[in-house]
């Protein structure tokens, strides 16, 4: 409080003699707006003392590591809080739940590596957005948050933002619990596939973004993963997708759900060099077939060459033998021919022979 609104807050608490609302200090209470800010002060815990009235709560760019029930006290009316920037790393069971009102919760950059089970609950499962973009410590963290997720009566949420972790496979039914989920934002991750129940029990998502992941293609159990949610939008550029033989079952269903999804233009080809930024629609088409068939053709070609050896090889008793055979062959007739040569080459015994011929 500076001392205008405290001389103000004096008086007032003098007139009506409530309690005054007072202000932690490093921070900015209006109470007009019933918000409080407390930004880029180096705290290193939630401040204590946070008036009533607040409903908007702001602790952003601060030092903070850990949070738990504790942190929040007599805040009953805060819709809206945000905690991003800090260095949260852990964040204990009930933290949130006495905020009855919390409808907007957002952790994004932080760095969550224990999330304990019911981390997310909240007495009156207000709870409609959860950030939790860049906030995972690393990909091992996963585990906690589906636990979490599952443990934490999330059925209210809408919409979760998970993007800019380093998750590399999401749990079966990670979201099960998250009946009223909308959007769902898996952006920037490192994620190589997508497998069965991954979005099991998300009856009313509306949209998944799964662009910028590590997806070289979807196989067949991805493909009905994404069927499961047939009315969901779908964002998957920016994807090293490769356009080798294998692929097709995916350029296939690509071309079957253009209608859904909303960047089907963005989606290229990284591999080969040679189809790199091929749209996966051309790639299924063109090239693509052609190559196969070459590939097709060789791998024939080699089977055959390979049938070909082996029948030799079952044979080479018998190969043997008529190799000798041969050779015996080859040195009669060349001991004939090399008899006759001499024969000829003497006149003497060429007129024997003629004789005998005769
Ligand atoms: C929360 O808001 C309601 C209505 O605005 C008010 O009556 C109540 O006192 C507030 N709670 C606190 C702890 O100030
Ligand atoms: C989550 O927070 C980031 C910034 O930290 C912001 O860019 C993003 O839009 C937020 N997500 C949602 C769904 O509001
Ligand atoms: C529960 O949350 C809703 C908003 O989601 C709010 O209107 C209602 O007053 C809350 N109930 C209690 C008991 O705080
Ligand atoms: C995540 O970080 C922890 C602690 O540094 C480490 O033990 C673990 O191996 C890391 N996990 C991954 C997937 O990098
Ligand atoms: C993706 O996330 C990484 C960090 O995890 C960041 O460095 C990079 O800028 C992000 N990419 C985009 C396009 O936001
Ligand atoms: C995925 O589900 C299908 C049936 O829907 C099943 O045949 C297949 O074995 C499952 N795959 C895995 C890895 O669980
Ligand atoms: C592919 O497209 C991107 C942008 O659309 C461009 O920056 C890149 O140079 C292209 N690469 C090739 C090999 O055409
Ligand atoms: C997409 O499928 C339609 C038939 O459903 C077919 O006519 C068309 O050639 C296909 N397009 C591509 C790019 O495969």
């Amino acid at each position: 409080c500076n001392m205008l609104d405290f001389a103000r807050c004096l008086v007032l608490c003098a007139l009506v003699g409530s309690v005054c609302a007072a202000c932690p200090s490093r921070c900015e209470c209006s109470e007009a707006a019933q918000t409080v800010k407390c930004v880029s002060k180096e705290l290193r815990s939630i401040p204590t003392g946070i008036p009533g009235y607040t409903r908007n709560l702001f602790v952003t760019g601060n030092q903070i590591s850990r949070i738990g029930p504790e942190s929040f006290i007599g805040l009953e009316n805060v819709t809206t809080l945000s905690l991003s920037n800090n260095r949260i790393s852990e964040v204990e069971s009930q933290t949130f739940s006495r905020l009855r009102s919390l409808r907007f919760l957002d952790l994004s950059n932080n760095q969550l590596a224990v999330i304990h089970p019911e981390a997310f609950t909240i007495q009156n499962q207000s709870l409609r957005e959860l950030n939790l973009s860049r906030a995972l410590y690393n990909h091992s963290s996963v585990t906690d948050l589906a636990t979490s997720l599952r443990w934490s009566s999330l059925s209210a949420l809408q919409v979760l933002d998970l993007s800019h972790n380093s998750l590399i496979l999401l749990p079966a039914r990670i979201f099960s619990h998250l009946t009223n989920l909308r959007r769902l934002q898996l952006s920037n991750n490192s994620l190589v596939a997508i497998h069965n129940a991954t979005f099991q029990g998300l009856e009313k998502l509306e949209e998944v973004d799964l662009s910028l992941n590590a997806l070289k293609t979807v196989p067949e159990e991805g493909l009905r993963e994404l069927d499961s949610i047939p009315t969901t939008t779908l964002v998957l550029g920016d994807n090293p997708f490769m356009c080798k033989c294998g692929i097709e079952p995916f350029t296939l269903w690509v071309n079957r759900s253009q209608e859904r999804i909303r960047d089907v233009d963005g989606l290229v080809c990284a591999f080969p060099v040679s189809l790199r930024n091929t749209s996966l629609l051309e790639a299924g088409k063109g090239d693509l077939a052609l190559q196969t068939s070459y590939v097709f053709l060789g791998i024939v070609l080699g089977f055959v060459g390979l049938t070909f050896l082996f029948v030799l090889y079952l044979n080479r008793k018998g190969i043997k033998k008529r190799i000798y055979d041969l050779r015996d062959a080859c040195r009669e007739v060349w001991e004939g021919y090399h008899y006759r040569f001499e024969i000829d080459s003497d006149p003497r015994l060429s007129q024997v022979s003629t004789a005998a011929d005769a």
